[in-house]
């Protein structure tokens, strides 16, 4: 009898951006080089290596994130899709996303990215407006930006974008109309992101000095929450996450593997896994420096910096932390009640921010913008 193993997704990190965005904090570097021809080999020993430790799971996703994978050479992403396709048994509707960043140059290479294997794209539109995206430090236009996003609805059958909101300067109006014009341009997802202010990025810094005029108070960011709902709901593209929207049966399917607590390996710096073998839950995590990375799998054939047991606690609180993100929420038996304070939770239901019934536990609409402060009570 075949065992029974999780569903099973790769993440494949690409750590290189044109520029850096003032308010990212992902493993993304400015390098003036990258000899992709170099870097391709590293990756595929990666896989390798993932491949030898997991052989009976399947592979349902490929997520090429970054970082900014829409830089990377068509040629370097199919062969990178074709190890992957090699090392494991996948199922019979791969998905494959790449994220891409809207210029002219890398939404020319779309066509060659679908002829390379890719079957989804999730473009970083981030702001409707010209002002907008130069205070997000981006390097596209809104025209350029809505170019990228045609081209892909015309190339791929699957495409989402995102946008970030409460941001400087944006009133709750402004919100209105920047999504009203995206929903009449999604093709069925979007993915819709408060601006969170990051320690150890040019906004954090900016913000701690008290550079960072115009952001949006807390009552405005939680009304924008709330417009963001009543809108994509409107719209047909009711939220499935927290900040992922979509219409039915487009949801993302990567990275529902990662909030429904399936299996993942992940490769490329920094990149972090789950992975299920003989019953134990194992948390990877590769080398977070480029150059580190290169060199650790250059000499030991291995990217990986650190790999632990979790422990069934630490799998409880994993479990809640991403299943509460997820409309459906958790089923019963990944709930972890030994872990649950039972008071919060009986009082969280009295009012209205958490439903349990026979098929789980799941934040309501009340719940759903205060989801940290709820997991917090939780497991108090
Ligand atoms: C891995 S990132 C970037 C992907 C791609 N390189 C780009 O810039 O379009 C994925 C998404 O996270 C969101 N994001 C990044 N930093 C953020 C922040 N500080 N606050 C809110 N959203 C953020 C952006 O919408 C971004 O498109
Ligand atoms: S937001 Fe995207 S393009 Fe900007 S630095 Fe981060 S990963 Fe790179």
């Amino acid at each position: 009898m075949a065992t029974e193993t999780p569903a099973f997704g790769l993440y494949v990190h690409w750590p290189f951006c044109a520029a850096k965005c003032p308010y990212c904090d992902f493993n993304s570097h400015v390098w003036a080089k990258v000899d992709q021809d170099q870097w391709l080999p590293l990756y595929l020993t990666e896989i390798k290596r993932e491949s030898e430790r997991t052989p009976d799971h399947v592979l349902k996703t490929i997520f090429f994130g970054g970082g900014t994978p829409s830089l990377m050479q068509p040629d370097v992403v199919q062969k990178i899709i074709e190890a992957a396709r090699g090392a494991w048994r996948t199922s019979n509707d791969l998905e494959i996303t790449l994220e891409a960043n809207p210029t002219s140059v890398e939404a020319a290479k779309f066509r060659s990215l679908k002829d390379a294997g890719v079957n989804r794209v999730s473009i970083g539109v981030q702001a409707t407006n010209n002002e907008a995206l130069k205070l997000l430090g981006r390097l596209h236009t809104i025209e350029e930006a809505w170019a990228a996003v045609d081209a892909a609805q015309l190339v791929f059958d699957r495409s989402s974008f995102d946008l970030i909101y409460a941001r400087q300067y944006q009133t709750l109006t402004d919100w209105r109309e920047e999504l009203s014009l995206a929903l009449s341009r999604a093709a069925g997802h979007l993915s819709l992101y408060q601006l969170t202010i990051e320690d150890g990025t040019a906004f954090g810094d900016r913000y701690r000095r008290g550079r960072l005029p115009g952001l949006p108070d807390e009552d405005t960011s939680a009304d924008m929450f709330l417009l963001t709902q009543e809108l994509c709901d409107a719209a047909g593209l009711p939220a499935y996450e927290v900040s992922n929207h979509a219409t039915p049966g487009n949801e993302a399917r990567h990275n529902l593997i990662y909030w429904q607590g399936g299996d993942y390996a992940g490769i490329g710096p920094g990149a972090h896994g789950r992975l299920t073998i003989n019953g134990k839950r194992i948390a990877t995590e590769a080398y977070l420096d480029p150059a580190g990375w290169r060199n650790a799998v250059l000499t030991h054939g291995n990217g990986e910096s650190a790999s632990r047991t979790l422990s069934s606690e630490d799998v409880g609180v994993e479990a809640l932390l991403m299943g509460l993100r997820v409309r459906d929420g958790l089923p019963d038996r990944r709930v972890p009640w030994d872990q649950i304070n039972e008071n919060e939770h009986n009082d969280l239901i009295l009012n209205g921010f958490l439903e349990r019934d026979a098929t789980g536990l799941r934040l309501s609409d009340q719940g759903r913008p205060v989801v940290n402060a709820v997991i917090n009570r939780l497991l108090s």
